[in-house]
């Protein structure tokens, strides 16, 4: 296991539309997935994907962490879990905006829209096959880390660009903070 360098924004790998993982490089996911949780785990995220790290291919960590789970049904705390050529499919047009943060763009918060309800599947790190819905952080969380495997960043989505500013800013600013939640986002 190794703790990678995350690539930033500006970098064409962030950017590019990732491959499938297929029989020529899921021997690969015995290194990259360890090397991605250490990574993450060392920045203190809470989601990351492959693309993070430069390889671009189809896989995503992430983690429901119990302060951010709001308990409502399909968005309970959720240990790591790997997800592996993620398949994504809003339940309605539900949509809310909320704080996020990327490990790709440091120091920066926005805010974004996101389907509240979620059905996700894929391959978990040893190949089971995962369907579940999720609604609230658990299905934020996802769709950030799958909108990165499709070259999308955060900003892309936002509605309103005077939502983008540094967290520092935001919480220190003498004027009322425009985030109330004091750790909005971790960053993924
Ligand atoms: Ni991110």
């Amino acid at each position: 296991m190794a703790v990678r360098n995350i690539i930033k924004m500006g970098n064409p790998v962030l950017a590019a539309c990732a491959a499938p993982i297929d029989s020529s490089t899921i021997s690969e996911l015995v290194g990259l997935l360890p090397d991605m949780v250490e990574t993450m785990r060392a920045a203190g995220g809470v989601g990351l994907a492959a693309p993070q790290i430069g390889r671009s291919l189809r896989a995503i960590i992430f983690e429901v962490p119990e302060a951010r789970a709001t308990n409502a049904p399909g968005d309970e705390p959720r240990d790591l879990q790997a997800l592996i050529n993620p398949e994504i499919e809003p339940l309605d047009e539900a949509t809310e905006l909320g704080w996020e943060g990327c490990l790709s763009i440091p120091g920066l918060r926005g805010e974004v829209p996101r389907f509240m309800r979620i059905r996700y599947r894929g391959l978990d790190g040893e190949g089971n096959r995962i369907e579940r819905e999720a609604s609230g952080f658990h299905a934020r969380v996802v769709q950030h880390e799958v909108d990165h495997l499709d070259g999308i960043l955060y900003p892309e989505r936002m509605l309103d660009m005077r939502r983008l500013g540094f967290v520092d800013e935001m919480l220190t600013s003498a004027i009322p903070a425009p985030i109330d939640d004091p750790e909005p986002t971790d960053d993924t």
